[in-house]
């Protein structure tokens, strides 16, 4: 199903669908410190999907986070010129959780400002935004090389 519409807004179909794929995600995330156990599911511009889930380890900063590890997955198995039409991200804490402020950067790379991000509000409530709203004025590829 999400397959089927490559371009233009997603069916609210496609946004479930995505979401229940970041919700499955979670439930390989390895969180023994935090317990915060994060899914998600990216929607690629090919239309294919790639999901990640949250990493911990002893040494906390070193934390992978689930957006982290889907882009590192996406990367690895379609290539580098992956780009992002929809991220949906996911919790199995009935917490609100969205993108990180280094997540936010993360998906930058490969998203742009209309890249539709899903996400748990209140509640768990579907909420919805974009890249662009959520990391504004954001540092990019272009700036390194100057016309
Ligand atoms: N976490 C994510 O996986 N994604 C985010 O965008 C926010 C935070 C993870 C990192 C850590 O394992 C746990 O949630 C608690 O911060």
């Amino acid at each position: 199903m999400l397959q089927e519409l490559q371009s233009g807004p997603l069916t609210s179909a496609q946004k479930t669908q995505l979401r229940v794929l970041a919700t499955a995600a979670a439930e390989h995330s390895y969180s023994p410190y935090s317990r915060f156990r994060v899914g998600a599911a990216m929607l690629l511009t090919d239309g294919t999907t790639v999901t990640g889930c949250n990493v911990e380890n002893c040494s906390y900063r070193l934390t992978s986070c689930a957006e982290q590890g889907a882009i590192a997955r996406a990367v690895a198995e379609h290539g580098p010129g992956i780009r992002l039409r929809a991220v949906a991200v996911a919790n199995l804490n009935h917490a609100a959780s969205m993108p990180c402020g280094a997540c936010r950067q993360t998906l930058t790379e490969f998203g742009d400002d209309a890249t539709l991000i899903l996400y748990p509000g209140e509640g768990g409530k579907p909420e919805e935004t974009t890249l662009g709203e959520l990391l504004p004025h954001a540092f990019r590829l272009e700036f390194l090389e100057p016309k």
